[in-house]
This record gives C-alpha cells, structure tokens and sequence, in this order.
C-alpha cells in the first residue's frame, strides 16, 4: 500500500514539474513501477535479514572465542600462581608428618662425584648435606653455589680433616674449624653451617669452640670401606629409620653410583630426602648449638640424647 502510494506520488510530481496529464499510459507506468519497486523492496528486506543474520553468527562465533580464551587465560593463571608459591619455597613440599631422612655426605667436593650426586638428588626433589673439607674448596667453588642454589646445603668438615681433639694450639683448632665456616658463608650466604668433626671425634674442650650445630650420624654406609656399590645401597636399606642421619662420601665414583639407587629407593619407599638443617628444622623447630645430633626421630624430645645413635666405629673417611 505504502509503496503504491509512492509511486502514485512520483507520478503526481511528474504531472506537476513536467505538466503530464494523467493518462492511460500513466496508470501502466504506475503498475510496472509499483511492481518493480515492490520486487526491489523485498530483494532489499532479504539481503538485509542475511546480512543481519550473518551478523548474529558471527557475534556469537566472537563471543565463544573470548570466552575460549578468557578459559584458557585464566587456566593460565592458575597454573603460574601455583608455580610461584611453590617453586621458590622448597620446604613447602616437605610434609613434616611423613618419614624423613637427611642424607649427607663428607670429604668432598669432588668435581665429578659431587655433581652427578647433585643430578640424582634434583630428578627426585630430593636435598642433601654435604660436609665439604678446605683443600677440596680451591677451584670448586661452582660447586658448592650448585649445591646451595638447589637447596641443598654445605656443612662443614673442617679445614684439614685433622681429630681436633689431638689439635692442643687453640688457634690451630679455631683455624681449622672457622676456615672453612668463613669460605662456605662467603659463598653461599649461609647464616647457620652445621660441622661434622672428622672421624665423629669431638671432646668438651673442641665443643665449646664451635660456634655451629655438630652432626655426627646414625647410618655409616662404610661405603669409603667396601667401595662397592651394592653393599652401600644394602647398607642404607637394612638400617633406615625415620629420622635417620646417613653418612657418605661424595669423593668415590662408587658412592655416586650407589646414590643413584639409593634416592630412587628411598623416594618408593615415602622417605623424603631433606638437609641436616630442614630435619632439625620439621622435628625440633630448629638446631642448637652445642648439641651432637646423630639422628632426629619424631618420637625424640630430649637432645641431649641425640648423638646416642651414633655407631661405636668412627673412623670413617681415613684415607
Ligand atoms: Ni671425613
């Protein structure tokens, strides 16, 4: 209707500006106009409503996109945000209320020896002490930062691995305790570095000049004895305890290999492998100085039995 109402306008004009009368002629032009005009409209109306249509799909293909990605963004977010509060804070993978050992290991470092054990320990989450004698310092520094930076900790095994009870010259023995202490806080910032007197041997006298936590152990693998693999790997299985303080030798070839065992082992078994330090830290809120700690079981609340557990032969690591 409206459209021929149009077209009879358009005719009336023309009439008006060309002074057409209104003829037969006329009343066919208007039939084909209001015709073809009619057939324009609803082309008009169609290409419209597709073009609306697409429209539409598209919004809605946009609409899930952003949600896929927004999906995906914050799945992004979630996976980052546990990393950061994890990764820096190692302690935090510790359960305090499973099986704990604190593996460590004397004389070293060794280049070699040191690092393959370093490689072992990192596969399985796992951390060590290692209680490292001055002559071995020189030149491997890289290794004790390694050590450090990968949570482990450097402990110290005294400068010459000289029975400081036999040393009478108090500065001598001040020496050969505080040398190595001065290098290892040097280089890995450590506030606390526990000391492992060579051969266990320690008197009142040598005590009372150590200004760190001692740490003797409750397991000697003899590994530095039998230097066989198997028997070290056998050694650690028949005796572990929770709360056990493991001694080894990272200078021997045959120690590393056992470790490769022994890590893979314990971790089957629901031990974790902490540091002397994170042992003391989960079972007695810390370590103390002038204590000997042998090992650290959960049910233990009197230190000054701690070193009781230590094995009547401590003449380990004689070269
Ligand atoms: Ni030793």
């Amino acid at each position: 209707m409206i459209i021929k109402y149009i077209t009879r306008l358009i005719v009336l004009l023309n009439i008006i500006f060309y002074g057409k009368s209104y003829t037969e002629d006329d009343e066919m032009k208007e039939k084909v106009i209001v015709l073809c005009t009619s057939i324009l409209v609803l082309v008009l109306v169609c290409v419209v409503a597709i073009g609306l249509k697409a429209k539409e799909k598209n919004s809605t293909k946009k609409e899930k996109k952003t949600e896929l990605i927004e999906e995906t963004s914050s799945e992004l977010e979630t996976t980052t945000e546990e990393e950061t509060t994890t990764e820096p804070e190692t302690e935090a993978l510790v359960d305090p209320t499973k099986p704990m050992v604190a593996l460590t290991f004397d004389d070293g470092p060794s280049r070699e020896n040191t690092n393959r054990i370093l490689d072992v320990l990192k596969e399985h989450n796992a951390r060590a002490t290692f209680f490292v004698v001055g002559y071995n310092i020189d030149g491997n520094e890289d290794v004790l930062k390694r050590i450090a930076d990968e949570g482990s900790e450097v402990a110290n095994h005294t400068a010459n691995h000289k029975q400081l009870t036999e040393i009478e010259d108090d500065a001598e023995l001040d020496s050969e305790i505080n040398t190595v202490r001065n290098k290892i806080v040097e280089v890995t910032g450590q506030e606390v570095v526990p000391l492992r007197p060579p051969f266990g041997d320690v008197d009142e006298r040598v005590m009372a000049r150590i200004q760190d936590p001692v740490i003797l152990w409750a397991i000697d693998t003899l590994d530095w004895k039998t230097r066989d693999a198997a028997s070290t790997v056998a050694n650690v299985q028949e005796n572990i305890f929770d709360g056990a303080i493991v001694l080894m030798h990272d200078i021997h070839g045959e120690t590393a290999d056992a470790v490769v065992q022994i890590v893979e082992w314990l971790d089957s078994q629901g031990y974790q492998m902490v540091t002397v330090s994170e042992l003391g830290e989960y079972r007695r809120g810390g370590l103390t100085t002038g204590v000997k700690y042998g090992s650290l079981k959960p049910e233990e609340t009197a230190t000054a039995e701690e070193a009781e557990a230590v094995e009547e032969d401590t003449t380990h690591g004689e070269e």
